[in-house]
């Protein structure tokens, strides 16, 4: 017995020994560490994910997720696998999953090298490498830290040197794992109209998946972001938080799985789903970018560092300045002519906003576009509604002193249209199946070179033939049906993932070739919202819900993920209950503009958003590149409120809302967030209607930060679709 207990304490110690010499990388932002360690057998692991660690020695010994050593002297390989293969000894879901040329299905993957290289001062980015040690199978993983913003973003690239193509049926971006008593999901699905509405749920032991097969985009029904609650529900300024969010314009997936243990494991990446993928020898794939931060204090700062990260690195033009606009689309859908535009650009010219914006319904000649059904591919003017085309509107609108911008698809084919007779093979579409229409439209194939070379031919012609066109709005209505590509043939398990990276290399070349050029990202509403996209696309539009109560919902749910300056927000007429000055209201809180007709409203309202849009032009930058603070969220009663912090803190916007006030309720003051409590602020309310005067308690006062954050101001009232715009100026 006692031999015994001496040769299992010889068998700790040269497991010990080994330990020594285990490779340990920290993965860190200026709040959080991300700690991986290789296990004496030379697979590495994930032997920390959190608040950030102070003492060096203490990390270098992290053995708490590693493979240990068993009571029989064997080393177990289970634990914590970063990069977890199908058909090793982890019973549950893997990250990444192979079919070799002999067919085996299993892979282990061991650790090679790392590098770190420092991109800048902020900014470093971690390369390990790993491979399998009986097949020719590489597998390298990044990460990219940004330590001011505390934010981490991932993504894998997988390699081969077999004699033939392998198969990969699973390739995620990440995999994380979590030690924590509960677990509480928030979840975003919706529809068209209704996006992003929140759903909270506990996850308990088993699989909870989130994914869609939509092709073309990456959401509609489940979008491609989450939060965990970490022991406890999400809240807003409180709590642990994990939140994240995958860069990919097409079918994501993200599963969450509690395991034996209670721990939680989330993979994340492109969803596999009729997708395994043929990897010809040295052809690198590599996954999407999934991006993640901690937060210790609540969402609201998780959301705040996701909203500098975006502006500082990610999104494009996110330091730039955006362009407020009038739309016609709500108005005239596609009855209009150049006369009937030239009063819009007069209207957008009064309005005072930088741009007309000119929507669907401009284009075809065979099949004029006067409804959904026809002329999708046909880009060239109709000249029944422009004779002088789309030069004579760039004119016109100069002419009238704003900007143009227009809307185009050009992803997209009507079976009524020149181009589908000229090229029918070039959608997406079954050949011996009926057809299923979305929207009475096609998908065209980008996973064919030749339809990437025409869907940028159509912008490039566009704006080549017009310089000064400032802006476009690229929509995608109808995701992918008819699940067949002709120019894949026999490779159709490629069209989900070949598609998407057609669309990036169409994109890709417009906006290398027109980078000054504002695009909006649009698909049926909000549909496209991710940050793949957003490397290209400076804004996307929410929702085509612009009634303004449910839009406070949506807007409150994307500014979990996105900065306000991505997060295009109209006037429009929806809701006529509601006064022009509350959606107006509710616009401005995000990346303004109208699509509205000024004749629909009475001078005082007319005057009343000219005076709106002077304001949000004075105040642009603390709205769209300040600190974003949600301080009443919509879902905890009646009223809702949220404000803009400007970088030096002297200048701050805060917008309120009355939604649905009860009688004789009480009312709490709002406290105010991140201004700087020894300044002192002046308190101004805005966005008035003509000759009214404020009724705020606290007008034209001036309170410390200190107050107004521990005491607050009473800006809600008892009115129905009540809104508030309050100025704060540090004196
Ligand atoms: C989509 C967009 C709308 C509008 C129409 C035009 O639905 O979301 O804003 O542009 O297309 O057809």
């Amino acid at each position: 017995m006692k031999n015994v207990s001496i040769l299992f304490l010889l068998i700790i110690a040269s497991f010990m020994n080994v330990s020594a010499q285990q490779t340990v990388i920290k993965v860190s932002t200026n709040e959080t560490d991300l700690v991986l360690k290789t296990s004496p057998l030379g697979r590495i692991y994930q032997a920390y994910f959190g608040e950030k660690l102070l003492n060096e020695s203490e990390i270098q010994a992290l053995s708490h997720f590693i493979a240990r050593p068993s009571s029989d002297g064997s080393v177990t390989p289970r634990g914590w696998e970063v990069y977890p293969a199908s058909g090793n000894e982890d019973y549950f879901e893997p990250a990444f999953a192979i079919q070799h040329n002999d067919g085996n299905m299993t892979s282990y993957l061991y650790y090679k090298s790392h590098e770190v290289k420092n991109i800048d001062s902020n900014v470093k980015e971690t390369i390990i490498r790993l491979a399998d040690d009986k097949y020719p199978v590489e597998v390298t993983l990044h990460y990219m830290s940004f330590a001011k913003e505390n934010i981490i973003k991932t993504w894998t690239e997988i390699k081969h040197n077999e004699k033939k193509p392998v198969n990969i049926s699973k390739y995620a971006s990440a995999m994380l794992y979590f030690e924590s008593p509960a677990y509480y999901l928030n979840e975003y699905s919706g529809d068209w109209s209704k996006e992003a509405q929140l759903s909270t749920q506990e996850l308990k032991f088993g699989k909870k998946m989130i994914d869609t097969k939509l092709g073309s985009r990456a959401a509609m029904h489940a979008y491609p972001f989450f939060q965990i609650g970490l022991g406890e529900e999400v809240k807003e300024d409180k709590g642990k938080v994990f939140v994240g969010t995958i860069g990919w314009t097409g079918n994501f997936r993200f599963t969450f799985e509690v395991d034996n243990v209670n721990n939680l494991r989330v993979i994340s990446g492109i969803n596999p789903y009729a997708s395994t993928y043929e990897l010809k020898p040295n052809e690198i794939f590599t996954t999407p970018e999934f991006i993640f931060t901690l937060s210790y204090n609540g969402v609201g700062k998780a959301s705040r560092d996701l909203h500098a990260w975006a502006r500082n690195y990610q999104l494009k033009d996110g330091k730039g300045d955006r362009l407020t606009l009038l739309n016609n689309w709500e108005a005239t859908g596609p009855n209009f002519n150049e006369e009937i535009l030239g009063e819009w650009m007069h209207e957008a010219k009064k309005l005072g906003v930088d741009m007309f914006l000119l929507d669907d319904g401009w284009f075809g000649n065979k099949y004029p576009r006067f409804d959904d059904k026809r002329a999708l591919g046909d880009w060239e003017p109709t000249r029944e509604k422009l004779p002088n085309g789309v030069q004579g509107l760039v004119k016109k609108a100069k002419e009238a002193g704003v900007k143009f911008g227009l809307w185009v698809e050009p992803e997209m084919v009507n079976p009524k249209s020149e181009l589908f007779e000229k090229h029918p093979d070039w959608a997406i579409k079954l050949p011996n199946r009926e057809t299923y229409y979305y929207r009475s439209q096609l998908v065209l194939d980008l996973s064919n070179p030749q339809v990437q070379d025409y869907s940028f031919g159509v912008v490039d012609k566009i704006l080549s033939e017009n310089p000064d066109l400032a802006y476009l709005k690229w929509d995608c209505n109808s995701p992918i049906t008819n699940i067949y590509s002709p120019y894949l043939k026999e490779k159709q398990n490629h069209l989900y993932i070949d598609h998407v990276r057609g669309f990036y290399n169409v994109i890709k070349r417009v906006t290398d070739k027109y980078p000054h050029v504002e695009i909006m990202m649009c698909s049926g509403g909000g549909a496209r919202c991710d940050y793949e996209g957003l490397k290209y696309f400076s804004e996307f539009w929410c929702s085509d819900n612009t009634d303004p109560v449910d839009r406070l919902y949506i807007q409150w749910n994307f500014s979990q993920f996105f900065p306000i300056k991505a997060m295009a927000a109209h006037v429009t007429s929806w809701n006529k209950a509601a006064s022009i000055k509350f959606r107006t209201d509710v616009a401005m809180m995000c990346k303004f503009g109208f699509d509205i007709s000024l004749k629909e409203m009475n001078a005082d309202e007319q005057k009343f958003c000219t005076e709106a849009v002077a304001n949000y032009n004075r105040l642009k930058r603390v709205i769209l590149d300040g600190n974003f603070f949600r301080l009443v969220s919509p879902y905890d009663g009646n009223h809702t409120s949220v404000m803009h912090v400007g970088e030096s803190k002297d200048k701050a916007v805060l917008f309120t809302y009355d939604i649905n006030p009860l009688y004789k309720e009480k009312y709490y003051p709002i406290k105010l967030q991140g201004l700087d409590p020894m300044k002192k602020y002046r308190i101004r309310e805005i966005n008035l209607m003509p000759g009214a005067t404020s009724r705020l308690a606290e007008n034209d006062k001036v309170y410390s930060g200190d107050y107004l954050m521990k005491i607050g101001i009473d800006a809600f009232t008892a009115t129905r679709l009540n809104s508030r715009v309050i100025e704060l100026t540090a004196e």
